[in-house]
């Protein structure tokens, strides 16, 4: 939450004290250079003894809480037919209102069940927008994802506060344009995590669900941020102001024909799950869990991590856990904003998103302003960032670049890890980035994978500029 100071001034508050914790160290600039340069330029090949904040993601990464560390110690090991799996089927009815569930190893792993079982090769799979991982899986079944959000949701800078809608008009005219037996799925995302973690209005899940109905379409959820957006239906959208995040949450999930999510944001562990009231749907699916995943009552993860994830399911709709990151990015973004530094509004669920282009305009797409800022950020901070822009976008069939709609480096908030005054550290240092912005030059690749690229590419930085910038910041700073 976020409590208002006698001066007037609204802050966010850690409603969680720590009680066990993880050392971490702030490595000179020199070695933050080399580790960079030995990295290729690509902050997933970094290792964490040369990170301070790691804010690549907030997935797997988050704090969890001393009751989910307990359940941990309390589980039934069983290759069929465990109580642990049980008692998370009991939490999914109790939280989302969904009859069935399986376990899959992580959100991906949901997204290759669902390409494949709903596969229409040659067919199309409209989505307010695509993430990576669902992309790849869609694609590898044959069929293409379409964009629909409205024009502006690209806007980085914005008041519109639900960026994340989809449009419906677009979606009436893909089902006349393609015909319905072409679409596999419609699918939303609870916070698009690639335009800045923007949420949808509940009233547009709704329209869009009454588009799907009509036509027979089927619809997914995806839910990996599902709290996010919903304590942020609650801040933004009317007649919700009163209701609780359980109830939105509750709400949101009695609409899709289909849930799937990522466990690893939500609810702070390392998992996911699919789950839907609709037993045939669940039944088309359930045949593949144990060729891919494992068993039906395990599905690939630990029955450990499951315990953990029927508490982190109960604990994942209390407004302290739904909002922490959500009010801890609200302040990073609006302080940035306020001292004119390009960064995606209004703010989202997910990070603090960096708009590059506007960051860096002397970059060219074709030479990866978002990689750079990431990259340019590490060496001034020891912040570890994410690239979410073209080098996140594969090759095309040519083997040309896609240029990413948009460019951003994205600084994820793990839930309840980080203090106020490291949001004030990244702050300050991306203040001090902003003012040597012309320092910082392109990137090219220098070996690239064919598939989701962003992971293991590596790169090097044009003309050599890491050593200027890291030349400046001694200068001002010293080896800090
Ligand atoms: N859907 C969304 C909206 C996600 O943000 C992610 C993962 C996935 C699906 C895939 O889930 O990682 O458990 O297999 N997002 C992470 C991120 C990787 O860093 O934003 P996964």
């Amino acid at each position: 939450m976020s409590i208002r100071l006698s001066t007037g001034a609204e802050i966010p508050i850690e409603m969680h004290k720590a009680r066990m914790v993880q050392k971490i160290q702030l490595v000179p600039v020199d070695e933050r250079l080399n580790a960079m340069k030995e990295a290729g330029y690509n902050t997933f090949l970094l290792q964490t003894k040369d990170i301070f904040l790691d804010m690549l993601t907030d997935s797997g990464v988050n704090a969890m809480s001393d009751n989910q560390f307990a359940n941990m110690m309390k589980v039934d090991d069983a290759y069929a037919g465990s109580m642990t799996f049980y008692e998370f089927e009991k939490a999914v009815a109790d939280v989302l209102g969904y009859k069935h569930v399986m376990n899959v190893h992580q959100g991906r792993a949901a997204e290759h069940l669902l390409a494949k079982v709903f596969a229409k090769p040659g067919g199309v799979v409209p989505t307010n927008y695509h993430f990576t991982t669902t992309k790849a899986h869609i694609e590898l079944q044959g069929m293409q994802v379409l964009e629909i959000y409205y024009d502006d949701a690209l806007k980085t800078e914005s008041s519109n506060l639900f960026k994340g809608n989809m449009d419906p008009n677009k979606l009436k005219n893909i089902i006349k344009k393609y015909g319905k037996d072409k679409i596999g799925f419609v699918r939303m995302e609870a916070t698009t995590n690639l335009i800045g973690g923007q949420p949808f209005s509940m009233k547009n899940l709704k329209e869009i669900k009454q588009i799907c109905t009509e036509n027979r379409l089927l619809m997914v959820l995806d839910g990996s941020l599902l709290c996010e957006n919903a304590y942020l239906i609650r801040q933004r959208e009317k007649g919700y102001e009163n209701k609780t995040v359980a109830e939105i949450v509750k709400e949101m999930c009695s609409i899709p024909d289909l849930y799937y999510m990522s466990g690893r944001k939500n609810t702070s562990v390392r998992g996911g799950c699919i789950a839907t009231n609709d037993s045939k749907l669940f039944e088309l699916i359930k045949p593949w869990l144990p060729v891919y995943e494992g068993f039906m009552t395990y599905g690939g993860m630990s029955m450990r991590e499951i315990s953990a994830m029927s508490v982190g399911m109960r604990e994942m709709v209390d407004p302290n856990v739904a909002g922490c990151s959500v009010e801890q990015i609200k302040y990073f973004v609006n302080k940035l904003a306020k001292a004119g530094i390009p960064v995606v509004t209004p703010p989202g669920g997910l990070g603090c998103h960096l708009d590059a282009r506007k960051f860096l305009p002397h970059i060219p797409q074709s030479e990866y302003p978002a990689g750079a800022l990431a990259a340019a950020l590490y060496i001034a901070s020891g912040i570890r960032s994410m690239e979410r822009g073209t080098i996140s976008m594969d090759r095309d069939k040519d083997g040309k670049d896609v240029f990413a709609d948009s460019e951003l480096t994205r600084i994820a908030i793990p839930r309840r890890v980080y203090s106020m005054s490291h949001i004030e550290y990244a702050i300050d240092r991306i203040e001090w980035l902003y003012k040597h912005r012309e320092l910082v030059k392109g990137l090219k690749f220098v070996s690239e994978p064919p598939v989701l690229r962003f992971f293991f590419g590596k790169l090097e930085a044009l003309d050599n500029w890491g050593l200027d910038l890291k030349d400046a910041f001694k200068k001002e700073l010293g080896n800090a």
